[in-house]
Protein backbone atom coordinates (compact mmCIF):
# COMPACT_ATOMS: atom_id res chain seq x y z
CA UNK A 1 0.00 0.00 0.00
CA UNK A 2 1.69 3.32 -1.09
CA UNK A 3 1.02 6.60 -1.77
CA UNK A 4 1.66 8.10 -5.36
CA UNK A 5 1.78 12.08 -5.47
CA UNK A 6 1.48 13.47 -9.18
CA UNK A 7 2.19 17.00 -9.61
CA UNK A 8 1.16 18.61 -12.83
CA UNK A 9 3.95 21.10 -14.03
CA UNK A 10 3.82 21.83 -18.29
CA UNK A 11 1.81 24.70 -17.81
CA UNK A 12 3.01 27.81 -19.71
CA UNK A 13 2.29 30.24 -16.93
CA UNK A 14 1.08 32.57 -19.65
CA UNK A 15 -0.40 34.71 -16.72
CA UNK A 16 3.23 34.69 -14.95
CA UNK A 17 4.05 35.64 -18.05
CA UNK A 18 8.00 34.69 -16.79
CA UNK A 19 9.20 33.78 -20.50
CA UNK A 20 9.76 29.75 -19.16
CA UNK A 21 7.71 27.66 -17.72
CA UNK A 22 5.72 28.67 -14.34
CA UNK A 23 7.22 25.82 -12.68
CA UNK A 24 10.38 26.14 -12.99
CA UNK A 25 10.69 29.64 -12.26
CA UNK A 26 12.87 30.05 -9.21
CA UNK A 27 11.66 31.61 -5.77
CA UNK A 28 14.39 32.28 -3.40
CA UNK A 29 17.02 30.15 -5.84
CA UNK A 30 14.28 27.13 -5.61
CA UNK A 31 12.39 26.16 -8.88
CA UNK A 32 8.62 25.95 -7.67
CA UNK A 33 8.53 22.80 -8.72
CA UNK A 34 11.19 21.59 -6.52
CA UNK A 35 9.44 23.29 -3.34
CA UNK A 36 6.26 21.82 -3.96
CA UNK A 37 7.96 17.92 -4.45
CA UNK A 38 9.92 18.85 -1.06
CA UNK A 39 6.65 19.73 0.84
CA UNK A 40 5.52 16.51 -0.39
CA UNK A 41 8.32 14.28 0.59
CA UNK A 42 8.43 16.53 3.68
CA UNK A 43 4.72 15.20 4.78
CA UNK A 44 6.70 11.36 5.47
CA UNK A 45 3.43 10.08 4.60
CA UNK A 46 4.44 10.15 0.07
CA UNK A 47 6.19 7.14 -1.11
CA UNK A 48 6.88 7.98 -4.96
CA UNK A 49 6.15 11.45 -6.97
CA UNK A 50 5.71 11.13 -10.53
CA UNK A 51 6.18 15.16 -12.19
CA UNK A 52 4.72 15.89 -15.59
CA UNK A 53 6.51 18.69 -17.34
CA UNK A 54 6.30 20.49 -20.91
CA UNK A 55 8.49 18.39 -23.62
CA UNK A 56 10.94 21.44 -24.00
CA UNK A 57 11.76 20.99 -20.17
CA UNK A 58 12.38 17.38 -19.86
CA UNK A 59 16.46 17.40 -19.56
CA UNK A 60 16.25 20.38 -17.68
CA UNK A 61 13.64 19.22 -15.08
CA UNK A 62 15.43 15.42 -14.76
CA UNK A 63 18.51 17.41 -14.04
CA UNK A 64 16.29 18.54 -10.74
CA UNK A 65 16.32 15.07 -9.25
CA UNK A 66 19.21 13.25 -10.78
CA UNK A 67 18.95 10.67 -7.31
CA UNK A 68 15.54 9.30 -9.16
CA UNK A 69 12.88 9.11 -6.70
CA UNK A 70 11.80 11.71 -8.71
CA UNK A 71 10.19 10.79 -11.77
CA UNK A 72 9.45 13.00 -14.49
CA UNK A 73 6.99 12.32 -17.78
CA UNK A 74 6.10 15.10 -20.18
CA UNK A 75 2.60 16.19 -19.84
CA UNK A 76 -0.13 16.97 -21.98
CA UNK A 77 -1.59 20.62 -23.60
CA UNK A 78 -4.40 20.93 -20.86
CA UNK A 79 -3.76 20.23 -16.62
CA UNK A 80 -6.28 17.06 -17.42
CA UNK A 81 -4.02 15.92 -19.70
CA UNK A 82 -0.85 16.05 -17.58
CA UNK A 83 -2.20 14.69 -14.79
CA UNK A 84 -3.30 11.00 -17.06
CA UNK A 85 -0.21 10.90 -18.12
CA UNK A 86 1.30 11.32 -14.72
CA UNK A 87 -1.26 8.75 -13.49
CA UNK A 88 -0.43 6.08 -15.92
CA UNK A 89 2.79 6.45 -15.41
CA UNK A 90 2.98 6.46 -11.54
CA UNK A 91 0.47 3.33 -11.43
CA UNK A 92 2.49 1.01 -13.97
CA UNK A 93 5.27 2.03 -11.71
CA UNK A 94 3.65 1.44 -8.33
CA UNK A 95 0.60 -0.72 -8.97
CA UNK A 96 0.01 -1.57 -4.88
CA UNK A 97 -0.51 2.09 -5.01
CA UNK A 98 -4.02 2.87 -2.31
CA UNK A 99 -3.83 6.59 -2.35
CA UNK A 100 -3.17 9.09 -5.27
CA UNK A 101 -2.46 12.58 -4.33
CA UNK A 102 -2.69 15.40 -7.31
CA UNK A 103 -0.68 18.75 -6.38
CA UNK A 104 -0.17 21.74 -8.19
CA UNK A 105 3.19 23.07 -8.95
CA UNK A 106 2.32 26.23 -8.58
CA UNK A 107 1.67 25.34 -5.17
CA UNK A 108 5.16 25.89 -4.21
CA UNK A 109 4.57 26.57 -0.15
CA UNK A 110 2.28 24.21 0.52
CA UNK A 111 2.90 22.72 4.38
CA UNK A 112 3.23 19.17 4.65
CA UNK A 113 0.77 18.84 7.45
CA UNK A 114 -1.84 19.43 5.07
CA UNK A 115 -0.89 16.70 2.85
CA UNK A 116 -0.71 14.48 5.93
CA UNK A 117 -4.16 15.75 6.60
CA UNK A 118 -5.08 14.57 3.27
CA UNK A 119 -4.07 11.12 3.01
CA UNK A 120 -4.97 10.47 6.80
CA UNK A 121 -8.79 11.23 5.49
CA UNK A 122 -8.32 8.80 2.55
CA UNK A 123 -7.29 6.34 4.87
CA UNK A 124 -9.74 6.95 6.81
CA UNK A 125 -12.17 5.84 4.13
CA UNK A 126 -13.52 8.58 2.43
CA UNK A 127 -12.92 8.20 -1.58
CA UNK A 128 -11.89 11.45 -2.19
CA UNK A 129 -10.56 14.93 -0.62
CA UNK A 130 -9.82 18.30 -1.24
CA UNK A 131 -8.44 21.37 1.07
CA UNK A 132 -11.01 24.63 1.10
CA UNK A 133 -11.25 27.99 2.23
CA UNK A 134 -13.44 30.06 2.84
CA UNK A 135 -14.38 33.25 1.21
CA UNK A 136 -13.60 36.25 2.27
CA UNK A 137 -14.76 38.43 -0.36
CA UNK A 138 -18.54 39.64 -1.28
CA UNK A 139 -19.34 37.50 -4.51
CA UNK A 140 -21.79 38.84 -7.19
CA UNK A 141 -22.82 37.27 -10.32
CA UNK A 142 -22.42 39.67 -13.15
CA UNK A 143 -23.48 39.33 -16.77
CA UNK A 144 -21.67 40.12 -20.27
CA UNK A 145 -21.16 43.90 -19.50
CA UNK A 146 -19.85 43.87 -15.75
CA UNK A 147 -23.23 44.42 -14.67
CA UNK A 148 -24.54 42.99 -11.42
CA UNK A 149 -27.01 40.12 -11.38
CA UNK A 150 -27.39 39.12 -8.15
CA UNK A 151 -24.72 38.76 -4.69
CA UNK A 152 -24.51 35.76 -4.20
CA UNK A 153 -24.36 34.04 -0.44
CA UNK A 154 -20.56 32.72 -0.31
CA UNK A 155 -21.17 31.16 2.99
CA UNK A 156 -22.21 28.12 0.96
CA UNK A 157 -18.64 28.33 -1.60
CA UNK A 158 -15.31 27.26 -0.89
CA UNK A 159 -12.25 27.83 -3.10
CA UNK A 160 -10.37 25.01 -4.00
CA UNK A 161 -6.39 24.19 -3.31
CA UNK A 162 -4.83 21.50 -3.81
CA UNK A 163 -3.35 18.61 -3.05
CA UNK A 164 -6.41 16.47 -3.94
CA UNK A 165 -6.30 12.72 -2.28
CA UNK A 166 -8.17 9.78 -4.11
CA UNK A 167 -8.68 6.26 -2.97
CA UNK A 168 -6.80 4.96 -6.07
CA UNK A 169 -9.79 3.30 -8.17
CA UNK A 170 -11.75 6.15 -8.01
CA UNK A 171 -9.25 8.03 -9.51
CA UNK A 172 -8.78 5.97 -12.16
CA UNK A 173 -12.45 5.32 -13.20
CA UNK A 174 -12.26 9.33 -12.70
CA UNK A 175 -10.26 9.44 -15.83
CA UNK A 176 -11.45 6.27 -17.91
CA UNK A 177 -14.51 7.90 -18.03
CA UNK A 178 -13.49 11.30 -18.85
CA UNK A 179 -13.39 12.52 -22.60
CA UNK A 180 -9.71 13.57 -23.30
CA UNK A 181 -11.06 16.35 -25.64
CA UNK A 182 -12.95 17.83 -22.66
CA UNK A 183 -11.39 20.86 -20.75
CA UNK A 184 -14.39 21.61 -18.81
CA UNK A 185 -13.07 20.37 -15.61
CA UNK A 186 -10.58 22.23 -13.79
CA UNK A 187 -9.54 20.10 -11.07
CA UNK A 188 -9.41 16.48 -10.64
CA UNK A 189 -12.06 16.07 -7.86
CA UNK A 190 -14.69 17.49 -11.14
CA UNK A 191 -13.82 14.52 -12.87
CA UNK A 192 -15.27 12.73 -9.37
CA UNK A 193 -17.95 14.15 -9.03
CA UNK A 194 -19.19 13.57 -12.21
CA UNK A 195 -18.94 9.67 -11.37
CA UNK A 196 -21.63 10.40 -8.86
CA UNK A 197 -18.85 9.67 -5.99
CA UNK A 198 -18.75 11.93 -3.07
CA UNK A 199 -16.03 14.45 -2.77
CA UNK A 200 -15.37 16.11 1.06
CA UNK A 201 -13.31 18.67 1.95
CA UNK A 202 -10.81 19.53 4.61
CA UNK A 203 -9.68 22.69 5.79
CA UNK A 204 -6.98 24.07 3.64
CA UNK A 205 -4.09 26.53 4.45
CA UNK A 206 -3.53 29.79 2.86
CA UNK A 207 0.25 28.88 2.22
CA UNK A 208 -1.19 26.10 -0.11
CA UNK A 209 -2.27 29.55 -2.64
CA UNK A 210 -1.11 29.01 -6.37
CA UNK A 211 1.62 31.35 -7.77
CA UNK A 212 -0.76 32.19 -10.77
CA UNK A 213 0.53 36.27 -11.24
CA UNK A 214 3.52 38.32 -10.72
CA UNK A 215 1.70 39.32 -7.72
CA UNK A 216 1.52 36.21 -6.37
CA UNK A 217 5.12 35.45 -7.21
CA UNK A 218 6.27 38.79 -5.27
CA UNK A 219 4.02 37.44 -2.11
CA UNK A 220 5.77 34.49 -1.93
CA UNK A 221 9.11 35.96 -2.11
CA UNK A 222 8.26 38.11 0.87
CA UNK A 223 6.85 34.96 2.43
CA UNK A 224 10.18 32.79 1.85
CA UNK A 225 12.45 35.56 3.43
CA UNK A 226 13.15 36.63 -0.55
CA UNK A 227 11.78 39.94 -0.80
N1 LIG B 1 -0.41 22.33 -15.87
C1 LIG B 1 0.09 21.19 -16.50
N2 LIG B 1 -0.14 21.00 -17.84
C2 LIG B 1 -0.80 21.91 -18.56
C3 LIG B 1 -1.32 23.08 -17.93
C4 LIG B 1 -1.10 23.26 -16.55
O1 LIG B 1 0.71 20.35 -15.86
N3 LIG B 1 -0.93 21.71 -19.87
C5 LIG B 1 -0.09 22.55 -14.44
C6 LIG B 1 0.72 23.84 -14.23
O2 LIG B 1 2.10 23.59 -14.49
C7 LIG B 1 0.42 24.18 -12.79
C8 LIG B 1 -0.98 23.57 -12.55
O3 LIG B 1 -1.25 22.73 -13.68
O4 LIG B 1 1.33 23.60 -11.87
C9 LIG B 1 -2.03 24.64 -12.39
O5 LIG B 1 -2.15 25.37 -13.62
P1 LIG B 1 -1.95 26.95 -13.78
O6 LIG B 1 -1.77 27.60 -12.47
O7 LIG B 1 -3.03 27.42 -14.70
O8 LIG B 1 -0.52 27.03 -14.49
P2 LIG B 1 -0.19 27.41 -16.00
O9 LIG B 1 -1.16 26.74 -16.92
O10 LIG B 1 1.26 27.14 -16.18
O11 LIG B 1 -0.41 29.00 -15.99
P3 LIG B 1 -1.29 29.88 -17.02
O12 LIG B 1 -2.68 29.29 -16.99
O13 LIG B 1 -1.18 31.25 -16.48
O14 LIG B 1 -0.62 29.71 -18.37
MG1 LIG C 1 -3.27 27.23 -16.83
Amino acid sequence: MSVLALVPAAGQGLRLAAGMAKALVHLGGVPLVVRAVDGLLASGVVSDVVVAVRHADLELARGLWPDGRVVVVIGGADRSSSVRAALEHGLRRRPDTSTVLVHDAARALTPPALVVRLVDAVAAGLPAVVPVLPLADTVKRVDGSGAVLVTVDRSVLRAVQTPQAFEVSVLRRAYDLADPADHTATDDAGLVERLGEPVHTVLGDPLAFKITTPWDLRVAELLVGAG
